[in-house]
């Protein structure tokens, strides 16, 4: 089979390797659509500390089962299937209180172990979450982004007298802008981002007020509206702060990123509006969820996916992904 490998950082070669066969408990897919993602693109420049080389890379995958390990019901093999990355213990404390995502000992699929960018990959039979009939092969490559979102969602109850305000117009703002318009029913969605053409994406996925703080700080541009529900799909540390001082009293805070930078807050700008951070990671068994919200037409994934191309160009498609934000949003390889 055909996989594509970073050998070491900056170095990615489509190696020619054995087919694996499915262990106890996994089932094996022939992939037919994978999504990239940013952490893909940071793994291949070396800038993920988790990742081991020599990786094949890839945590968003569609396919379907073509072979089923010991005790695994082998009535799957043929399923369409859509891939969770998060492998867990089961038996630790935030596995125990439901958030295997934080697992002590996670291993995600495309990081720890490898992933979905090749013909065929191995699972854990559980990871697979089978996809009906009336979800695209497109669509469903697109679940596991769309699970961040409902991961995030769900710690914060978005409601219809929230005003809400994302950061950030990239795949992750979009997935998030679609679950508050479609799934949540809030008030308004504000985003905010620095480049017009995301934007006007997110626009097009749900926005009612789309704000360019590249040049104009946001709380000039906001005058006075105090946003109750803030996620920050952006990423960059000067933003919680901000959106702390930014933030109605009761309000809820979200963030999404790794960054290791400092920041500068203070606990008197938190516990005077007595605000609530919350923070999330890939996700919690949250594949179920998002499964129903496409069955449900509450998201349209296919309004994210800006570009095709056969695994054979990825070298192509990772530079799109990477160096045209303007025009690019999600990018999926064909399998
Ligand atoms: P992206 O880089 O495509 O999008 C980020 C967007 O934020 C860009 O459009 C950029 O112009 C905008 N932006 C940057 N600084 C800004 C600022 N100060 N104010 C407003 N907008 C700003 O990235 P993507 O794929 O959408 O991911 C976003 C972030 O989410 C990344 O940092 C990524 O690491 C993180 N992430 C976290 C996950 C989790 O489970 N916690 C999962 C996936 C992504
Ligand atoms: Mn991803
Ligand atoms: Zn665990």
């Amino acid at each position: 089979m055909k996989s594509i490998v970073i050998q070491q950082p900056g170095k990615l070669v489509i190696e020619e390797r054995p087919l694996p066969a499915p262990g106890p408990g996994e089932v094996r897919v022939r992939v037919k659509r994978a999504g990239i993602c940013g952490s893909d693109v940071h793994i291949f420049h070396g800038h993920n500390p988790f990742a081991k080389y020599p990786r094949t890379i890839g945590h968003e995958f569609f396919g379907h089962i073509d072979a089923v390990g010991e005790g695994v019901d082998i009535s799957r093999t043929g399923e369409r299937i859509v891939g969770d990355p998060v492998i867990s213990c089961g038996h630790c404390y935030p596995c125990r209180i439901g958030k295997p995502n934080v697992c002590r000992e996670l291993q995600v699929i495309g990081v720890h172990r490898d992933g979905g960018f090749s013909e065929y990959v191995t699972l854990p039979a559980q990871n697979a979450w089978c996809v009906p009939e009336g979800i695209s092969d497109d669509e469903a490559a697109m679940v596991e982004p769309f699970t961040i979102a409902a991961n995030i969602c769900s710690q914060m109850s978005p409601a219809e007298l929230d005003i809400a305000l994302v950061y950030g117009a990239g795949p992750m703002g979009l997935t998030i802008i679609q679950a508050l318009r479609g799934v949540y029913g809030v008030r308004e969605i504000i985003v905010a981002d620095k480049i017009d053409e995301r934007l006007a994406m997110a626009k097009h996925n749900g926005a009612d007020r789309i704000i360019n703080n590249a040049h104009t700080d946001l709380s000039q541009q906001l005058a006075g509206v105090m946003p109750t529900l803030i996620i920050d799909a952006a990423c960059h540390p000067a933003i919680l702060p901000e959106a702390i001082a930014l933030a109605s009293p009761a309000g809820r805070i979200g963030i999404l990123g790794f960054s290791d930078a400092p920041c500068t807050i203070t606990q008197q700008a938190i516990t005077s509006k007595e605000l609530s951070l919350f923070s999330s990671r890939l996700n919690s068994r949250r594949f179920p969820m998002v499964i129903e919200w496409m069955k449900r037409r509450n998201i349209d994934a296919l309004k994210l996916i800006t570009h095709h191309y056969a695994f054979q160009d990825v070298m192509n498609a990772m530079d799109v992904f990477e160096n045209n934000p303007k025009e690019c949003c999600k990018v999926l390889l064909e399998f």
